[in-house]
């Protein structure tokens, strides 16, 4: 049987995620593939609590930048040991609610930790393992973030500063920019153009196997 394949939907908070796997679900359906859903952080019992730790605006201290960095990659670790590659090792696909460039986006850019720490640790958790298909839902932070807060109650990462996710969005860019696993999808268009955009580079995606 051969390995299943781990697509990842990244992008900031209102670019769209949710329907966009949607989509992903719905063609994968189409070709008959059998696929488990994972979010990050998050996705196992145990980093679900991390991810409330990550979430939660109602600490009584502060979350160190550090702090938030581990958290991240302990949840990575666990959801990847214990759900994504048994998945793949049992020949199902995995559709992720982000990954591993939210870290070099959110940390990295917004946070403005050093990027070679979080290869560092990033090289401890992942052992080399990465997407076989990234697709990135660009969105600019004035647009998503309005549809964020249109969402309802902000958690502790969307109450950042404005500049934060810029810095955040100008990091996703560029690491989208540079890597050919990554396909960038303008999030800004009508929502039926977009879905198509994400229809069409999954299906050449497929073909291309
Ligand atoms: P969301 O999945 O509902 O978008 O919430 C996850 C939040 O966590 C979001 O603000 C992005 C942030 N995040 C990071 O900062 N680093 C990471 O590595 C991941 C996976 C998420």
């Amino acid at each position: 049987m051969s390995k299943g394949k781990f697509i990842v939907v990244e992008g900031m908070e209102g670019a769209g995620k949710s329907s966009a796997i949607t989509v992903i679900e719905q063609v994968l359906s189409q070709h008959g593939i059998k696929f488990i859903n994972t979010r990050e952080p998050g996705g196992t019992p145990l980093a679900e609590s991390l991810r409330e730790i990550v979430k939660s605006a109602d600490h009584q201290e502060k979350l160190t930048d550090e702090t938030e960095l581990l958290l991240m990659y302990a949840s990575r670790s666990q959801l990847l040991e214990n759900r994504i590659f048994p998945a793949l090792n049992a020949g199902q696909w995995v559709i992720g609610d982000r990954h591993d460039l939210s870290s070099r986006a959110y940390q990295g850019g917004g946070r403005q930790l050093d990027e070679q720490l979080i290869e560092t640790i990033a090289k401890v958790t992942l052992k080399g393992f990465k997407p076989d298909l990234t697709l990135y839902l660009d969105i600019s932070p004035e647009i998503g973030l309005s549809r964020a807060s249109a969402r309802g109650e902000l958690d502790r990462i969307e109450l950042e500063k404005f500049e934060f996710f810029e810095r955040v969005h100008d990091k996703y860019c560029q690491l989208a920019q540079a890597d050919d696993d990554i396909i960038t999808i303008d999030s800004a268009q009508e929502m039926n153009k977009v879905h198509d955009d994400i229809r069409h580079a999954l299906e050449s995606f497929l073909t291309a196997l």
